[in-house]
């Protein structure tokens, strides 16, 4: 099959200096994967590292992809789910890795969603001191967030992604076309955070994904990839600007506090860009309270999430104990909730100090959480 169009985009991988690697982003990019994995990565065995779910789907075909083109190639498998992003699967990696003989001249292939890529990005970063990796997502939710920004890293009980690494990537790997067997529902999820980058970053491409929301439900190659193309710009911009997470980057936990909160109350049975969404939500309207953002912001962001199929409303939700947790939260980073909020769609709100988070009274976020229980206003 000829490959689409596409994309190519350049991360920066390391602050201050000029190493970068390409974002491939193109329909059919997996049948590309034996040509370019070698010239970024050449190594002398490549490991798949896969969760179970993925491996029939396309593990198989990219190690026979990888020995079709002459390369030494194995599969390794974990159980698939976010439960298994802990540090017992990085030890089963590792030891097969070991039991297997790969040396430092090995490199890693992550292939799945964002756990895959969290875990055989944190195995990739800490087998013998740290070998390469490639990640080739295949979540809506992983191309657009989580495999671009070098973050890689493992669940403890004490909390999600408490030990891990940065550790970029020598590519990623993004063939829209392996969406087409994702869950609808984790698509939709996904989507949330690519509403999320047009809110914080570009009033136009939100826009966009408002009035297109149809044909990238649908499924449409070319809406799909121009979709993942522009979050993995705007994400990459603002990667670029703050590799290791010191200042900008906060932007890109907009609707995070509240989201993560939504997520721990529920046990983790609420879809993270479900739970994103709420906290956009939320939090935007907290920001409309205070007097930072824009009034109306909250009703064009309700209008985005349910032109894309998304829940606005927190029925069932016990918004007492969301509050609670977040005040957990709040202790266990000993200090007050800062959040990240927008001035408008479009562009981000700079607090007076200069950082891009307002610390905000916990009345004004627990009164917006409130109005998450209410039906949607009109628009
Ligand atoms: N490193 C980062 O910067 C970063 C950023 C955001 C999120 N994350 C992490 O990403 C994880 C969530 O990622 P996710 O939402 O992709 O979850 P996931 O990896 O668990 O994938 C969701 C489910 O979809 C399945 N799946 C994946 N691709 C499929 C496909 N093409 N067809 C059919 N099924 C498919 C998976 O096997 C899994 O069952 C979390 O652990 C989160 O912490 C990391
Ligand atoms: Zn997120």
């Amino acid at each position: 099959m000829k490959a689409g169009a596409g994309h190519n985009v350049q991360v920066q991988a390391h602050a201050g200096s000029a190493a970068s690697y390409d974002v491939v982003i193109r329909p059919g990019a997996l049948d590309e994967l034996a040509t370019l994995v070698p010239r970024v990565a050449p190594a002398a065995r490549y490991a798949v590292l896969t969760p179970d779910r993925i491996a029939p789907l396309y593990g198989h075909r990219v190690l026979a992809a990888l020995g079709d083109a002459g390369l030494r190639a194995e599969l390794f498998q974990f159980p698939d789910g976010e439960h298994h992003k802990t540090r017992d699967s990085w030890g089963a990696l590792t030891d097969a890795l070991l039991a297997a003989g790969y040396g430092r001249d090995s490199c890693v292939i992550a292939l799945g969603g964002g756990v895959a890529g969290d875990l055989a990005g944190f195995v990739a970063a800490t087998y013998m001191r740290g070998i390469p990796v490639v990640q080739v997502p295949t979540t809506l939710l992983a191309m657009i967030d989580a495999s671009v920004g070098g973050k890689t890293g493992v669940d403890t009980p004490a909390g999600k992604n408490l030990i891990g690494a940065f550790h970029p990537p020598r590519l990623v790997l993004m063939d829209p076309r392996l969406l087409a067997t994702l869950p609808p529902e984790q698509f939709r999820s996904g989507l949330a955070e690519a509403v999320k980058h047009g809110a914080i970053l570009d009033e136009a491409y939100f826009q966009w994904i408002l009035e297109d929301a149809g044909a990238i439900l649908a499924g449409d190659e070319g809406a799909v990839t121009r979709l993942v193309a522009r979050s993995v710009e705007l994400k990459a911009a603002v990667v670029a600007e703050d590799p290791l997470e010191h200042g900008l980057r906060a932007i890109l936990n907009f609707g995070h506090t509240v989201g993560h909160a939504l997520e721990l109350d529920s046990g983790y049975s609420m879809l993270h860009g479900y739970a994103v969404a709420l906290g956009m939500l939320a939090e935007a309207a907290a920001g409309e309270r205070a007097g930072v953002t824009q009034s109306g912001t909250v009703a064009r962001l309700q209008q985005a999430l349910l032109a894309c199929g998304i829940p606005v409303t927190a029925h069932g939700v016990d918004v007492a104990a969301v509050a609670m947790a977040m005040r957990l939260d709040k202790k266990a980073r000993e200090g007050t909730p800062r959040l990240a909020l927008l001035r408008h769609i479009g562009r981000c709100a700079p607090a007076a100090d200069g950082r891009w988070t307002h610390g905000l009274p916990e009345d004004v976020i627990a009164g917006s959480l409130q109005g998450l229980a209410q039906p949607p206003r009109a628009v």
